[in-house]
C-alpha cells in the first residue's frame, strides 16, 4: 500500500540489464499456513549492459528472507539490504551462483498476483510482475532464463502439481506429502512463469503437429465441472490447426494444459505450457452458457495459444511494449474467430467495442498511445488501447500490404526474433521490408493517442464525369500530446451507382479502370483523390470494412444513409450505415421529443425484417440501436436521462410499427433440436432475442406470457437468459418468482450466478441501486471474487447509465464506497472499478461535482494503492 506519491517509469530510462539469469532452480513447500520457495539462480554480467554497478539488484515484494547464500557461502548481513521493493547484494563477482529461501503466506494473497489460494486451489498469475511475489528475481521481460521448478506438498490435498514444461516422475515422500519437478526447456521471461497445485481432475485428447509432434492436450477443473470441459477442447484444436495453416506455426511442447480458476483478475493466461484461465472462459454447457459465452471460450483459448508464438516464443523487451503481443495476438484471436463463424458479423461486434470503449478511452484522461511512454502501475495499461486498438494497428498494416506481404512479413519476424524480447519497432520493420515500404510515418499509430477524425466531402463534375473526394485528418489533443502529427491511414472506399451498384473505380493516371474498393492511402492533413470517367453522381461508401481506427464524418442524408443501408456490398458499411442514421434519430429525439421519426427509417426496418433472404445474425446486428454510453459519447455533454429516454421511445416505436414483422420473425427464428453454438444457430437465436426485446416493450400481456414461456422452455441459457432479464427490466407479478426460481436452480453454479447478478444489476427499474446495494449481502455475493464484482458492481456502474449517474449522486458514492473496500484486497480489480467514473467532465456541472468530491474522497484516503492513485489522480489532474 502507499505511503509516498508513487513514481513514474519512462520509455526512455530504458537500459538493458547488468545481469542475465541462464538457469533457474524453483523448489516449493506448499503447506496450509505457509509456503517456502528456495530458489538457485546461475547468474552473469549482460555483455550488452550499458551501465555497471558493484551490486546486484533483485525485485522482491513481501518475501520473508530466510537464507541467502552467494557460490554456496552464506552472504553476511552486512552484504545484503532488503527493503519494500527488493534486495540489493552489495560487490558481486562477474559469475555466480544466488540461492535464497523466502517465507510468503499465499493463503493471505486476495490481490490474485504471485502464488495465491483459489478454493482449494493453488495458482499463481506473474504478469505483469507478479514473480517478485513469489522470490528474488530480475522480473523484467527482457530477462529470459530456463526454469526447472519442484514442487512439494500434500499428496491428499493436492494430487496434481503442476508447472511449466515437461514433468518427472512422482516421487512419494514419508509424511503424506509427495514430489515432483517441472523442467522448461524453453528460456522464458518470469511472467511466463506458473505453477498450479489441487485436487483437479482433467480431460485429455492430443494433436498431431505438420511435423509430426504429438501433443498431449490436457484440460484441468474442479471435479464438479469434468463435463464442461469439452467445447473448450474442440476450441483449442481449431485453434493450433488454424495457426499451423495460417501463420505455419507449430506448437513446441509435448504437453499443453490449461487449468480453470474461479477467482481471476483477467480473462486467462499464458504460461508456457500451462495457461490458467478464468473459469469463465473454461467451463460450458448448453444449460449453463449463452452462445456469447460460447463464443468467449472459443476466442480466448485461441488467443492463449497464439501468445505461444506472439508473445512466448517472441517476447516483449520492456512492458511499454505490450502491445507487441497484445495488438498482433488479438488481430490473431479476431481473424481465427471470423474464419470459424461469421465474418461479418465478427467485424461489427469488434467494432461496436473499440467505438464504445477504446474511443472513449481515447477522449478521455488516461488516453495514452498503444506503446504507452510512462505508467505508475503496468497493470492500468492492459487496456482496450494496448489490446483492441493494438490490433487495429496491426490490421492496417496488413490492409496496407496485402495477404501475402503480410504473411512475409510474419514470417520474417519469427525468424529474426525467435527465442528474443523485442519492441513494436521490430515488428514493424519486418512488416517495412516484408512489404518493400517506408513505414516510418505509420509508426505514429504507436506513439500518438487519439481517435483521428476523417472530415470527407465529395465533389460531382458530371460534365467531367469525375467525382473528387477531399480527404482532411485531425487529431484532438490528448494529456501530454497538445499537437499531433498527420497518420498514414488506409481508408477503403467504393462509390455506388443510382442503382446501388458498386462502380469500377479509376483514379486520375490508372490506365485501367480498377477494382470496386480502394484502399486510399492517406498521409497528408488534406488530400484530394479524383475518380474518372463516372457516370453518375454517386453516393460513396467510406471505411469499408473498418480499413482504420478513425472517426469519419461526411455530410450524408438521410435517404443516403437509407440508401447505403439497403445496397452497400460492403456488410460492414451497410451496417454503419444504419447506425449512423439511428445515431441521428436519437440525438434529434434526445433534443426534442416531438420530433418526427423519418418514416423511411420505420421502412427501412421493415423491410430488413421481411428481407428472408437476408443473414439472421447480420440483421440483428443492423436492427440494434447504439448504446445509451455509445450515445452519451456523441454529445457535448451527456444528457443521462434524454439518451434514455429517447432511446426508450423510438424502441416503442419501433415495436408498435413493426409489431407483425417482429412476431413473425420471432415465430421464423426458433432454432428446433439439440442445442448447437454454430454461426447459423447463433444468428437465428440473437435476431429471435431481439425481436423479442423490441416486443417487451409494448407492455402487452401476451407478449410477456410469450417471454415467461420462453423462460420456461429452458431449451438453453442464452434464450433462458435473454428471456429473464427482459422480465427483470418491468414490473410483471411473475418476475420475483422467477429470479428466486432461478437462483434456487442454479445456486450451486457461480457462473450461472454471474448471470443472475448482472441482470438485475441492469434492470431498468428504478429501484436498482438499492437490489444492488441488497445483493451485496446476499450469501452467493463475494467482493473477493473478481467475477463477481464484475457481474454486480460493474454490470450496474457501467451497464445501467441512467441508474449508476442518478441526479442525487447515490450511484456515485456507491462505487467509491466499494472502490474503497475493495482497494484493500484487490488493487488491480478496484482500479478497473474506478475508471467508470473517470468521465465525469463529460456530465453537467452538478453532475462533475459529485464525481470529483468521490474522486478526491479516495485519492485523500490514506492508504490507497498505487493502482486506483494512478487512475484518480489522473482523472483530476486534467480539469
Ligand atoms: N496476458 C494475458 C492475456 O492477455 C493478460 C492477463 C492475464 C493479465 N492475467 C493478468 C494482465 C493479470 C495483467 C494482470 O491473455
Ligand atoms: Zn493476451
Amino acid at each position: 500500500m502507499l505511503r509516498d506519491t508513487p513514481s513514474t517509469v519512462y520509455l526512455k530510462d530504458y537500459l538493458p540489464p547488468e545481469f542475465l539469469i541462464d538457469q533457474v532452480m524453483l523448489w516449493f513447500d506448499l503447506d496450509e499456513t505457509e509456503t517456502r520457495v528456495r530458489s538457485r539462480l546461475e547468474l552473469r554480467r549482460n555483455p550488452a549492459a550499458q551501465s555497471r554497478s558493484p551490486d546486484l539488484r533483485l525485485h522482491g515484494e513481501q518475501l520473508e528472507l530466510i537464507s541467502l547464500s552467494l557460490d554456496g557461502q552464506p552472504v553476511a548481513p552486512a552484504g545484503y539490504l532488503q527493503d519494500d521493493e527488493g534486495l540489493t547484494v552489495r560487490q558481486v563477482p562477474d559469475q555466480f551462483v544466488l540461492e535464497s529461501e523466502v517465507r510468503i503466506l499465499p493463503q493471505q494473497n486476495t490481490a490474485l498476483e504471485g502464488l495465491y489460494k483459489s478454493g482449494g486451489l493453488f495458482c499463481t498469475q506473474c504478469e505483469a510482475e507478479g514473480f517478485r511475489k513469489i522470490t528474488w528475481y530480475l522480473d523484467r521481460p527482457d530477462v529470459m532464463s530456463r526454469f526447472t521448478t519442484t514442487i512439494c506438498a500434500d499428496k491428499q490435498r493436492y494430487p496434481v502439481l503442476l508447472s511449466n514444461g515437461n514433468p518427472s516422475d512422482t516421487v512419494e515422500l514419508e509424511d503424506g506429502r509427495h514430489r515432483i519437478t517441472w523442467t522448461d526447456p524453453f528460456p522464458k521471461p518470469a511472467y511466463l512463469f506458473a505453477l498450479v497445485a489441487g485436487d483437479l481432475r482433467a480431460i485429455e485428447d492430443s494433436h498431431t503437429t505438420p511435423s509430426g509432434r504429438e501433443v498431449t492436450l490436457r484440460i484441468y477443473v474442479e471435479p464438479e465441472n469434468i463435463d464442461k470441459c469439452d467445447h473448450a477442447m474442440a476450441s483449442l484444436k481449431r485453434a493450433m490447426a488454424w495457426d499451423e495453416q495460417q501463420y505455419g506455426r507449430e506448437y513446441d511442447l509435448d504437453i499443453y494444459m490449461i487449468v480453470a480458476v474461479n477467482d481471476f483478475n483477467m480473462g486467462a493466461m499464458e504460461n508456457k505450457g500451462l495457461n490458467i484461465f478464468n473459469s469463465k472462459f473454461v467451463l460450458a454447457s448448453p444449460a449453463t452458457a449463452t452462445d456469447r459465452d460460447f463464443q468467449g471460450i472459443e476466442s480466448v483459448i485461441a488467443h492463449e495459444y497464439f501468445h505461444n508464438w506472439t508473445g512466448n516464443r517472441i517476447t516483449c523487451r520492456d512492458w511499454f511494449q505490450l502491445s507487441l503481443k497484445e495488438g498482433l495476438t488479438v488481430f490473431r484471436d479476431q481473424e481465427f474467430s471470423a474464419d470459424m463463424g461469421s465474418r461479418g458479423v465478427k467485424r461489427i461486434e469488434d467494432v461496436r467495442l473499440l467505438r464504445a470503449h477504446q474511443f472513449a478511452e481515447d477522449a478521455g484522461p488516461m488516453a495514452h498511445p498503444v506503446r504507452p511512454d510512462s505508467y505508475m502501475e503496468i497493470n492500468n495499461f492492459y487496456t482496450v488501447t494496448v489490446y483492441e486498438k493494438g490490433a487495429e494497428v496491426v490490421r492496417m498494416q496488413a490492409n496496407l500490404l496485402g495477404p501475402e506481404a503480410f504473411r512475409g512479413g510474419t514470417d520474417l519476424y519469427f525468424e529474426r526474433f525467435d527465442g528474443q524480447a523485442v519492441t513494436t519497432d521490430d515488428f514493424v520493420q519486418c512488416m517495412a521490408d516484408a512489404g518493400q515500404r517506408d513505414l516510418g510515418q505509420f509508426k505514429r499509430w504507436y506513439s500518438q493517442a487519439g481517435t483521428p477524425e476523417l472530415t470527407i466531402q465529395g465533389v460531382y463534375d458530371a460534365a467531367q464525369q469525375t467525382y473528387t473526394l477531399t480527404v482532411e485528418q485531425h487529431c484532438p489533443a490528448t494529456p501530454g500530446q497538445p499537437d499531433k502529427e498527420p497518420f498514414l491511414i488506409p481508408l477503403a472506399v467504393g462509390l455506388l451507382d443510382d442503382r446501388g451498384t458498386d462502380l469500377a473505380l479509376r483514379l486520375a493516371g490508372d490506365s485501367d479502370p480498377g477494382p470496386t474498393t480502394r484502399m486510399l492511402e492517406i498521409s497528408e492533413p488534406r488530400q484530394q483523390f479524383v475518380f474518372e470517367q463516372v457516370p453518375v453522381a454517386p453516393v460513396p461508401s467510406l471505411l469499408r470494412g473498418f480499413s482504420a481506427p478513425v472517426k469519419v464524418r461526411f455530410d450524408y442524408s438521410n435517404e443516403q444513409l437509407m440508401f447505403l443501408m439497403a445496397h452497400d456490398s460492403d456488410g460492414f458499411s451497410r451496417w454503419d450505415a444504419a447506425q449512423t442514421l439511428a445515431q441521428r434519430i436519437l440525438l434529434q429525439l434526445v433534443d426534442d421529443p416531438d420530433s418526427l421519426v423519418p418514416e423511411g427509417f420505420v421502412q427501412a426496418f421493415r423491410q430488413a425484417l421481411q428481407d428472408s433472404a437476408s443473414d439472421p445474425a447480420l440483421l440483428a446486428e443492423v436492427l440494434t440501436l447504439p448504446a445509451e454510453s455509445y450515445l452519451g459519447d456523441q454529445m457535448a455533454e451527456v444528457d443521462v436521462e434524454g439518451i434514455h429516454r429517447a432511446r426508450e421511445q423510438l424502441k416503442t416505436l419501433l415495436a408498435s410499427e413493426l409489431k407483425t414483422e417482429l412476431l413473425a420473425v420471432y415465430r421464423d427464428n426458433e432454432v428446433t433440436g439439440e442445442y448447437r453454438p454454430d454461426a447459423d444457430a447463433i444468428g437465428r437465436r440473437s435476431l429471435r432475442n431481439l425481436a423479442l426485446g423490441y416486443l417487451m416493450q409494448l407492455e402487452d400481456q401476451a407478449i410477456q406470457a410469450l417471454c415467461i414461456a420462453q423462460y420456461r422452455a429452458g431449451n438453453n441459457m442464452t434464450d433462458v437468459i435473454t428471456a429473464l432479464s427482459l422480465l427483470a427490466d418491468r414490473d410483471i407479478p411473475e418476475t420475483a418468482e422467477l429470479l428466486e426460481g432461478f437462483y434456487q436452480q442454479w445456486r450451486d453454479d457461480p457462473l450461472v450466478l454471474d448471470k443472475w447478478f448482472s441482470l438485475q444489476a441492469m434492470s431498468k427499474r428504478p429501484d436498482t441501486l438499492e437490489r444492488v446495494k441488497g445483493l451485496l449481502d446476499h450469501p452467493a455475493f463475494s467482493i473477493a471474487n473478481p467475477n463477481k464484482v464484475r457481474s454486480l458492481i460493474g454490470a450496474f456502474c457501467s451497464g445501467n447509465p441512467v441508474r449508476f449517474h442518478a441526479a442525487d449522486g447515490a450511484g456515485y458514492r456507491f462505487l467509491s464506497d466499494r472502490v474503497l473496500e475493495l482497494d484493500q484486497l484487490n488493487p488491480q480489480v478496484a482500479a478497473r472499478m474506478v475508471r467508470l467514473m473517470t468521465r465525469w467532465q463529460r456530465y453537467d456541472p452538478a453532475r462533475q461535482r459529485l464525481m470529483q468530491t468521490q474522486l478526491e474522497r479516495i485519492l485523500h484516503t490514506s492508504g490507497v494503492s498505487r493502482d486506483v492513485y494512478e487512475i484518480v489522480s489522473k482523472s483530476l489532474e486534467h480539469a
